[in-house]
Order: C-alpha cells, then structure tokens, then sequence
C-alpha cells in the first residue's frame, strides 16, 4: 500500500501513527512489540516524534523490543552509527532499559557481528520462527534498503538471517538482515521523503523487475510505503 502526503511533516505524522497502531496491536496480541528500526537520516525525526510527549504516552515502551535493520560496523560511539542516532533520538527521551535494546555488538569482526545478532534475534522470540511485527525502511537514491545494496552477493541470500556486507566505495562493512528475514515480518513500512529518492520509488514500484539494481524490490508482504510527494512524484499511479 502506498500512502502519499503532501509533505515531510504530516508524513511523520502518518507513520508515528501507523507505528502506534501496530504496538498497540501487537502488545494486546502477545504481550510485546518487536520492532526494526531503520537508520540514516530520514527516521531521526521520526523517532524523535514517537519520544515526544505528545506521542510517547500512547504506547506502552516497557513492552517494546527495539532490533536494527542494519547497522555500519563503526565504533558505538562513531556519528554514523544508526544505534546511537536511534539512542539520542528515542531510546534517551524514553528511559529505555539496555535489555530491550538489541543492537549490532560493532567490536566482533564482520562474519562474527552477523552470526552474533543472528543469534540474539533468534533468541528473543520465543516461537523457532524470528519474526517482527514491525520492520521500518528506508530508501537510498540507488534503491538499496537496509544494506542490501546494488550488486552485493546478499542479495542472492535465500534464507532469513543477518549477513555482512562490504561496501567497496565507502570501504566499510555493514551488518543486515537479509531480505527472507525482513519479509516474515508482519508488517513493513518504508519511510521515504525528498526529490531525491523520485527516481528510486518509480524504478522500485513501477520499473523493470531487476533486483539486482534495485534491491528494495526484493521487499515483499505487508508493505506500506509512506511517501512525501516529492518522493512519488515520479509515480504514473
Ligand atoms: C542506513 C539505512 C539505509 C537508509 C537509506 C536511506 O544504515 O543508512 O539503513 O538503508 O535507510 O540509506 O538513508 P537516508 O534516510 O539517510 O536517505
């Protein structure tokens, strides 16, 4: 499903509300709400609207588990790492406890950061099947989301897991959840706003079928798109 908003602020606003509803949804149904957060630029305001007073009040955070759908492998404490945007963004407004937390341990090496989160996710769900109930995306201009970027073997990954990337331009590794592990979630919602991204929404929703060049196309179930409309500009639909 594709929601367009006229702009970036309002958008916010549809998707704290979407993400509200899915918690409240999810904690009535099973006691607690398994999230992904995205990282980069385009959530931080989001996350900052959901800690707001306004927001914070409608969603019971003791009972919300908070996963990252990728992660740069960089020292905590380095200004790209999406953990601790996410940190100063929600998680210190919030008081949330370290055990709901479950972050990227960035000091193992690539291959052992993969198997280590793999191995926490796996354990915090209780049935064998790790499954969120929420996975928030974003998208960059050459329609990589997550860190499934264009032309990286993860793509290929046919099972549900965390995997490392390297990014040979940027020269560092990432850390992701594949594609079949984003799409067990119950629900997927994209976060994506700017001129910017006009070109990668159309070639992602509307081009040709090609995954390898556009990796979000590899994102399947329950998605919702969340669009400012700059962002669908390009749409024909
Ligand atoms: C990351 C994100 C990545 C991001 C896109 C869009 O770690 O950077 O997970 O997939 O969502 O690159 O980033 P912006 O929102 O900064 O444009």
């Amino acid at each position: 499903m594709v929601h367009v908003v006229e702009e970036p602020t309002a958008l916010l606003r549809e998707l704290a509300s979407f993400f509200v509803t899915k918690a409240n949804e999810a904690i009535a149904a099973h006691g607690d709400f398994n999230v992904a957060l995205s990282g980069g630029n385009s959530p931080k305001k989001l996350y900052e609207l959901l800690a707001s007073a306004e927001l914070s009040s409608q969603v019971a955070w003791d009972k919300v588990n908070f996963f990252f759908g990728d992660e740069r492998l960089l020292p905590a404490d380095s200004p790209d790492s999406n953990a601790l945007m996410v940190r100063k963004a929600l998680f210190e407004p919030l008081q949330i406890p370290e055990n709901q937390i479950f972050q990227v341990n960035t000091t193992l090496p690539p291959a052992q950061a993969a198997q280590d989160y793999a191995e926490r996710i796996q354990a915090q769900f209780s049935s064998a099947d790790a499954v969120f109930d929420l996975v928030l995306l974003g998208l960059g201009d050459d329609a990589h989301t997550a860190s499934l970027f264009p032309g990286t073997s993860v793509l290929e990954e046919q099972a549900a897991g965390v995997k490392e990337v390297y990014l040979e331009q940027k020269q560092v590794y990432r850390i992701t959840l594949t594609a079949p592990l984003i799409n067990k979630a119950k629900a997927i919602a994209f976060l994506v706003y700017g001129a910017s991204k006009a070109t990668a929404v159309q070639q992602v929703l509307e081009g040709e079928k090609d995954t390898h060049t556009y990796p979000a196309q590899l994102i399947k179930g329950n998605v919702h798109w969340f669009l400012d409309k700059e962002a669908a500009s390009l749409l024909k639909k």
